[in-house]
C-alpha cells in the first residue's frame, strides 16, 4: 500500500503544470469545458449553448469560417461572402495565456511564440463563453441599430459579421447551426482559466451551499473577459510621431508580416486592388515611408485608426484597428520596421 502511493505522488509531481492543480479528488481536468462546470454550479445555460456537439456540423462549421463555405466537389460552394473569408480577421487559437487577458503586448508576444496571425478581430477561441460582444466603440462604425441587437445575442452578432463585416449575407439556419457547432468546439477549458490551486478546490468542492455554487460562479467568470472592449483611437499627432526612429523591429516585423501581409499579399484575393502587398519588396517599403508624415490612407499611421469603408466599386476594405488590437506603440514599431527595410 505503502509503496502505492509513492508511486502515484511521484507520478503527479513528475507531470508537473499538467497535474498541480489537481491534487485533491476533482471531477474536472484541464479539457473539461468551463461552460459545463458552470452549468454544474446551477448557471443557466446561453441561448446559443450547444451540450453536445455534433462533429460533422462542427466539420461543416470549420470549412464555413475557414474556407468561406461548405466544402463540396473540391470547393467552398454557395459561399458567405466572395470578398472575405472569417479568418482573414479573427484567429481560431487563444491569444493570450490565460483567457482574462487584453494586453496589446502580451496579446503580441503570445502571437509570436505562437506563430500566430495578429489580426484586428477578437479570436473565436472562446466566443461562446463571452457575453457580449461588438463591444465599445464598433458601434460608431455600424450605427446603433445593427449593434444593438448584437451585443448581447451571438447569433445576431455572427450575422452582422457576416453581412457587414464579411460584405457577404447572412448565414442560414443550418449554417448558423453548423457554425455554433464548430465555435463551441473552441470554447474555454479549465487549462484557460488562472486559477489558484484553492480556487480550484473551491470550485471542485462537494456539497457546495447555494451560496458557494454563486460565488464559484462568480469566480469562474471574473477569470475570462464576458466581451473584449474596443476602442478607436485617433491616429498619433504628426508632431509626435517617431517616423519610424524608434521603435522594437521584431515586433514591428511580426506586425508587417502577420498582420498587414496577413491581407496585403499577392495570393490573397482580399487585396486585388490594394498598392502594396508583394511582401519583401523594398519598392513597399520606401512607398510606405514616403506617407508617414502625412494623415491620408497611405500612411500607416492613419489607416490603422481609419481603415477604409466597402465601396459599391471596391467591397473589400480595411478594418479599423481600436487600440486594443493595435497599440500606439505597436504602430510606432510598425514604422521603425518598414524604415528599416526602407533603406536596406
Ligand atoms: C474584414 C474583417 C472581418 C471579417 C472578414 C469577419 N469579421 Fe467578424 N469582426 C471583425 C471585427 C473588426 C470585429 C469587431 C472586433 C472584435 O472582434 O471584437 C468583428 C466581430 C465579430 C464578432 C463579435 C466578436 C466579439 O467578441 O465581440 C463575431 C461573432 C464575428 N465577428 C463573426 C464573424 C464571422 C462568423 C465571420 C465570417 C463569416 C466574420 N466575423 C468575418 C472583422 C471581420
Ligand atoms: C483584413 C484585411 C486587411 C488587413 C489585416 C490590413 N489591411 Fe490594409 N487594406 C486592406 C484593403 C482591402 C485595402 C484596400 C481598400 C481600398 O482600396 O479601398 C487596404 C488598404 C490599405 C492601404 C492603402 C493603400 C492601398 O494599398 O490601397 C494601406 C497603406 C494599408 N492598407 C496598410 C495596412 C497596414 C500597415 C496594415 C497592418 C497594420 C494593414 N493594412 C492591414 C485590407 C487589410
Amino acid at each position: 500500500m505503502f509503496r502505492r502511493s509513492t508511486v502515484v505522488i511521484a507520478f503527479i509531481a513528475c507531470t508537473g503544470f499538467a497535474t498541480s492543480k489537481f491534487l485533491q479528488p476533482t471531477p474536472y481536468d484541464r479539457d473539461t469545458a468551463v461552460s459545463s462546470i458552470l452549468i454544474a454550479l446551477g448557471d443557466e445555460a446561453p441561448e446559443h449553448y450547444i451540450g453536445t456537439m455534433d462533429m460533422e456540423k462542427v466539420g461543416m462549421g470549420k470549412d464555413i469560417i475557414n474556407l468561406g463555405g461548405a466544402y463540396e466537389n473540391g470547393g467552398a460552394t454557395n459561399r458567405v461572402s466572395e470578398h472575405f473569408v472569417c479568418i482573414d480577421c479573427h484567429n481560431i487559437q487563444p491569444e493570450a495565456p490565460f483567457a482574462d487577458d487584453n494586453n496589446p503586448d502580451s496579446r503580441l508576444k503570445y502571437s509570436i511564440e505562437n506563430n500566430q496571425p495578429y489580426l484586428p478581430g477578437s479570436t473565436f477561441y472562446g466566443i461562446t463563453n463571452r457575453t457580449s460582444w461588438f463591444n465599445g466603440d464598433h458601434e460608431r462604425k455600424y450605427g446603433k441599430e445593427l449593434i444593438e441587437p448584437a451585443r448581447h445575442d451571438l447569433v445576431n452578432a455572427i450575422q452582422l459579421c457576416s453581412k457587414e463585416c464579411s460584405v457577404g449575407r447572412m448565414l442560414t439556419q443550418e449554417e448558423m447551426q453548423a457554425v455554433l457547432h464548430y465555435l463551441t468546439s473552441m470554447e474555454l477549458k479549465l487549462k484557460d482559466l488562472n486559477l489558484s490551486e484553492a480556487e480550484l478546490a473551491s470550485i471542485s468542492a462537494n456539497g457546495q451551499t447555494a451560496e458557494q455554487k454563486a460565488q464559484n460562479i462568480r469566480l469562474i467568470k471574473s477569470k475570462y473577459l464576458q466581451g473584449y472592449p474596443a476602442t478607436f483611437v485617433e491616429e498619433i499627432p504628426k508632431k509626435e510621431r517617431k517616423m519610424g526612429e524608434e521603435g522594437n523591429l521584431d515586433n514591428g516585423k511580426w506586425i508587417y508580416e502577420k498582420s498587414c501581409l496577413h491581407c496585403h499579399s499577392p495570393q490573397k484575393t482580399v487585396t486585388d486592388r490594394t498598392l502594396f502587398g508583394t511582401g519583401k519588396d523594398q519598392k513597399d517599403f520606401k512607398w510606405l515611408a514616403s506617407y508617414f508624415k502625412k494623415s491620408n490612407g497611405g500612411s500607416v499611421y492613419w489607416i490603422t485608426r481609419h481603415g477604409t469603408a466597402s465601396k459599391e466599386h471596391i467591397p473589400q476594405y480595411m478594418p479599423i484597428y481600436s487600440k486594443e488590437k493595435l497599440s500606439d506603440s505597436q504602430i510606432e514599431d510598425l514604422a521603425a520596421y518598414i524604415l528599416a527595410e526602407s533603406k536596406k
